[in-house]
């Protein structure tokens, strides 16, 4: 029983992507299962660890983040851009992009916002977006520990982007940098966020998902006085885009106040 589901969610997924995206997709898959066959004695494969995600430094990045594509890949991309930056960077704003890879996403961060900073863990990520964008003038690329933003100031970013990365993220990674974005944020600052939502045993093996999930990453958030706005995986007109392939979901989390909060109520005290 649970074989023949198994079967027919494979068989689903599979009619999901079209042809030529499937043949990149094993690409990767077969670069994957070298890496692991030679780093198994080292990691525990059972999750996503810090440790497994420097695969992307010797990754092949055959279309430089494009290649994870849902379908049709321009009019998704399109509505990604227009429903969660377009609207969340303000001419003079100060933006973080989580983990840019190749610098997909950075094109429509940077053109819009004042400064753009990307942070990734792998160096080569970091010394390809230098190349790649060393045309612009507002944007600087660092290499982190995996773990923390040290590099920025407290109170200075007004928005955080990331998209296809926390997915790989385990819980204690990304409790740790939602504890670090509360930190960086001006108050009323934003982040948008792709992480695992509701993935299915096979979505979220064969997408290589960590254990979060909409809820979990939810109270993560509060916890760190970062309030959840929304939590999709459908945008764009009439809900034609969606991040169900592999169970994900996007977060829209702004930095609570509470500095200011503290003010009200002291004045409050001090005038009753
Ligand atoms: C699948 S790629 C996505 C790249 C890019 N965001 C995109 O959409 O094309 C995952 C990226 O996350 C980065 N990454 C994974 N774990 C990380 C961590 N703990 N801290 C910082 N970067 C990390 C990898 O180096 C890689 O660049």
């Amino acid at each position: 029983m649970h074989t023949a589901r198994a079967l027919s969610d494979r068989i689903r997924l599979e009619l999901m992507a079209d042809s030529q995206q499937l043949a990149i997709l094993r690409q990767g898959a077969d670069v994957w299962k070298r890496w692991r066959k030679a780093n198994v004695a080292r990691v525990d494969l059972s999750m996503p660890t810090l440790e497994q995600n420097l695969f992307w430094d010797t990754y092949a990045w055959p279309r430089d983040g494009d290649e994870w594509a849902e379908h049709p890949y321009q009019v998704w991309k399109r509505d990604l851009v227009e429903s969660f930056i377009v609207g969340n960077v303000g001419e003079g704003s100060i933006v973080l992009e989580m983990s840019p890879g190749h610098g997909r996403w950075t094109p429509f961060l940077s053109e819009r916002a004042k400064r753009y900073i990307g942070v990734d863990m792998n160096k080569s990520c970091t010394k390809f977006c230098r190349k790649r964008f060393s045309h612009r003038s507002n944007v600087e690329f660092h290499t982190n520990d995996g773990r923390s933003v040290a590099m920025i100031a407290a109170g200075t970013i007004h928005f955080v982007w990331s998209f296809d990365s926390f997915v790989h993220m385990e819980c204690d990674v990304t409790d740790g940098y939602l504890g670090e974005f509360a930190r960086i944020l001006v108050p009323g600052g934003l982040c948008c966020i792709h992480h695992p939502g509701t993935p299915n045993e096979l979505q979220r093996k064969r997408g290589w998902r960590s254990a979060v999930s909409t809820s979990l990453f939810a109270s993560m958030a509060e916890g760190h006085g970062l309030r959840v706005l929304s939590q999709v995986d459908t945008w764009g007109p009439n809900n034609r885009s969606n991040t169900k392939l592999a169970g994900d979901c996007i977060s829209t989390l702004e930095k609570v106040s509470r500095a200011v909060t503290a003010e009200v109520t002291e004045d409050f005290w001090a005038e009753t």
